[in-house]
């Protein structure tokens, strides 16, 4: 027998993730959205990342539709946008700055300290989620200085910085 739904998250709050934002275009070119955590990288070479989207998400449709998205990678002092993208706001994309990137998928500006361009490589259904891995054909690595925001115990932190020599 599996553990109940909410014995699993009890057990997955242990185990702090970073946090990102994971855009895509809807099929009349509408930017779509949603706050993820469950991202990882999955190979190097070739350069391959997953993200894990529950069914019920309203951006799925056309992540899966568009074959292309962005992981945007949050910055520390910006948990109100995550709290945003975490939510079912018609515009999540109303009061954040964001450029057209490659294929016109969004990438934001303010609050990411890196992203990823993803054309997807394949769609498995597991359990609630549907679990797609992307091929990063483009990006931008953050800078030294730059502080990620993680998620742990329900709650957003900055992550910590190394220590100074
Ligand atoms: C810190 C955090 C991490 C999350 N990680 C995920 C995730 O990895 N996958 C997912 O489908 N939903 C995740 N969610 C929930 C979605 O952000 C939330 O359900 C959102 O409303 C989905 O928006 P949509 O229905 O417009 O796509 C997370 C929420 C938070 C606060």
């Amino acid at each position: 027998m599996p553990v109940s739904r909410e014995e699993f998250v009890a057990i997955m709050s242990a185990f702090p993730t970073g946090v990102a934002i994971v855009t895509t275009l809807d099929a009349d070119g509408t930017p779509r959205g949603l706050t993820t955590n469950a991202v990882t990288s999955v190979s190097a070479d070739p350069p391959i990342l997953l993200v894990c989207v529950d069914r019920d998400s309203r951006t799925l449709p056309a992540l899966v539709a568009r074959k292309r998205f962005v992981v945007n990678f949050m910055r520390d002092d910006h948990e109100a946008v995550c709290r945003v993208f975490a939510s079912k706001a018609d515009d999540k994309f109303a009061d954040v700055a964001w450029t057209a990137g490659r294929d016109g998928v969004p990438v934001l500006h303010e609050g990411a300290i890196a992203h990823a361009e993803c054309e997807t490589l394949d769609e498995l259904v597991i359990g609630d989620h549907v679990v797609v891995t992307g091929l990063v054909v483009g990006g931008d690595a953050p800078a030294e200085s730059d502080v990620p925001i993680v998620y742990v115990n329900k709650a957003y932190a900055p992550a910590p910085t190394p220590p100074t020599a």
